[in-house]
């Protein structure tokens, strides 16, 4: 069974539909551990309340990515709980060379925006604010540059007249919450295969 470690700072809904998906069957994964680089991230909850390893990371005194050493401890709990695939589901900070060494072409992320169009913070209000009929959801192996890297799958989403960012927001997790366990499964496929 492939393993996984999902990383994120936030609400977590992403982080529970890939859960859900393991639990119904349709992700074939196991997820080794859930890390927050925020105390009380409801996302931790989220992993309590599936029985997942989960633990938090104190970040540092770095307000965009973690501190060296605290890179380094995150790549030692990631490989002491032998994972194999990263899953990022709104971590909110830039993963530097660390773990991008010890985890080439393994590190996973989806981002709300057709990429390389909107990249960075609340990409749903610059679509609003760009005027766009179409947005939507990427998934996308990660690199050195932010919200960049391969792209992996990508779904489109549709902007109405009459959106808030908040309606427009909601619209494109229930996206996000079918694609990212569908584009995953086609990365651990791909692992299997190699
Ligand atoms: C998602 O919108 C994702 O695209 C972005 O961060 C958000 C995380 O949401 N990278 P959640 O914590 O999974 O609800």
């Amino acid at each position: 069974m492939i393993k996984i470690g999902i990383l994120g700072s936030g609400k977590g809904s992403n982080c529970r539909a890939i859960l859900q998906s393991i639990r119904d069957g349709r992700l074939r994964a196991k997820v080794a551990v859930v890390i927050s680089d925020v105390l009380d991230a409801p996302i931790l909850e989220i992993a309590r309340e599936f029985g997942v390893p989960n633990a938090y990371l104190p970040p540092g005194h770095f307000r965009t990515r973690l501190e060296p050493k605290v890179e380094a401890q995150l790549v030692a709990m990631l490989q002491n709980a032998e994972v194999q695939i990263v899953v990022l589901a709104g971590f909110m900070r830039v993963l530097k060379e660390q773990m991008l060494a010890a985890f080439p072409r393994r590190i996973v992320n989806i981002h709300p925006s057709l990429l390389p169009k909107f990249p960075g913070l609340e990409a749903w209000k610059q679509a609003l604010a760009a005027n766009e009929k179409w947005t939507g959801v990427t998934v996308h192996y990660v690199d050195e540059q932010i919200d960049h890297g391969d792209v992996i799958a990508q779904r489109k989403v549709p902007v109405m007249s009459d959106d808030t960012a908040e309606s427009l927001h909601a619209r494109i997790q229930e996206v996000e919450h079918v694609l990212y366990p569908e584009a995953l499964e086609q990365v651990f496929a791909q692992l299997r295969a190699a």
